[in-house]
């Protein structure tokens, strides 16, 4: 039985040396060391001899066990040890590598002719407010001077979302929220999108984005008006540009304009960009109502301003030479990189 066990040893011990991965050293601990393992089997033989012998025997057995179960756990550390070493090989980092660069976006046209307007109007010492695309039909129209039968209405087909709310046709709207919130003087601007029921086409697209322009103060004129849109375009398109004004109609302002800006296409000569014309229409504007003034509570006998509602799909065609207004909306990075 000494014999046995000194054998056991031995092979144990042999075993364990060689081994190279944790899951051998298992396979070892349970051959030798399990319930159903070689020194378990030999104890079970501890009945067969003498009651001298069996103590003695024990106490061997018992060491052999310490034994392999030491050299179990110092192959255990020797293994662990060696395969941390071979995990921080495969995981080292080549700092030297060149990194990979992380592409940058860019502004969108639209953002860029934006943020120039916006810079133009702040030096000037305006505000940039903003209103609700979700409006109410009171906002968009009444007090617009556009009641429920104003044919003006036909031209600005809208999404409704009931009776009375919409989206916004126009970012008109925030001048009359501005005027119902703030006591004269005003100044502001107002960016933003509006919608109309239009089908997309090269000049159109049911949402698109307009600036409004708002100053009410005490003998605000018309010429005003001209003066700050001159200097806006000037500022965007060069000092050799020119603008026009037209009569028109608009339910809100009296007298009323449409301003065109000289073609920058072909410097107003004519072309097909601008029809022949020489000029591009860009907005609206006049001097607003003494109606919608007085729907706002502010004295028309006092106070005078002008408004205008600038298109910044169009600006931003005409400043890039893009033809097409669905271009600024397909997100084609070929296009969009160009700028
Ligand atoms: N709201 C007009 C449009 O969408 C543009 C406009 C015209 C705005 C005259 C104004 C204005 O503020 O006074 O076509």
């Amino acid at each position: 039985m000494k014999e046995a066990l000194e054998k056991i040893r031995q092979s144990a011990i042999n075993a364990l040396n060689e081994a190279e991965d944790s899951k051998i050293l298992e396979e070892i601990r349970v051959k030798y060391l399990g319930k159903k393992g070689e020194i378990t089997a030999i104890l079970k033989q501890m009945g067969k001899l003498s009651a001298e012998e069996r103590p003695k025997m024990g106490q061997l057995a018992n060491k052999v066990r310490a034994e392999i179960e030491e050299s179990l756990s110092n192959a255990q550390t020797k293994i662990k040890a060696k395969m941390r070493e071979q995990s921080l090989k495969n995981e080292r980092l080549d700092v030297t590598l060149p990194g990979k660069k992380v592409k940058q976006g860019q502004l969108h046209p639209l953002n860029i002719v934006m943020s120039e307007i916006e810079e133009v109007f702040m030096g000037m010492g305006f505000d940039i407010v903003e209103g609700p695309e979700v409006e109410t039909d009171h906002y968009c129209f009444e007090a617009l001077n556009m009641p429920k039968d104003h044919p003006a209405r036909d031209t600005q087909d809208t999404f409704y979302i009931d009776e009375n709310t919409v989206l916004r046709t126009q970012t008109s709207s925030v001048q009359i929220r501005t005027m119902e919130k703030t006591k004269p003087p005003i100044r502001i601007i107002s960016p933003g999108r509006v919608y109309r029921s239009d089908t997309a086409d090269a000049t159109h697209t049911p949402i698109f984005h307009q600036i409004e322009g708002l100053v009410i103060d005490k003998g605000v004129t018309m010429s005003d008006l001209v003066g700050t849109l001159d200097m806006l375009m000037k500022r965007l398109y060069g000092e050799d540009c020119k603008i026009r004004l037209r009569p028109h109609h608009f339910p809100y302002t009296e007298p009323s304009a449409e301003v065109d800006i000289m073609c920058f296409n072909c410097g107003g000569k004519g072309c097909s960009m601008c029809k022949q014309e020489g000029f591009v229409e860009l907005l609206g504007a006049g001097m607003v109502h003494p109606k919608v003034l007085e729907g706002c509570g502010i004295d028309p006998e006092v106070y005078s301003g002008f408004a205008f509602g600038l298109g910044l799909e169009r600006l931003t065609m005409g400043r890039f030479n893009i033809n097409d207004l669905r271009l600024l909306y397909d997100n084609d990075l070929r296009f969009l990189k160009q700028f």
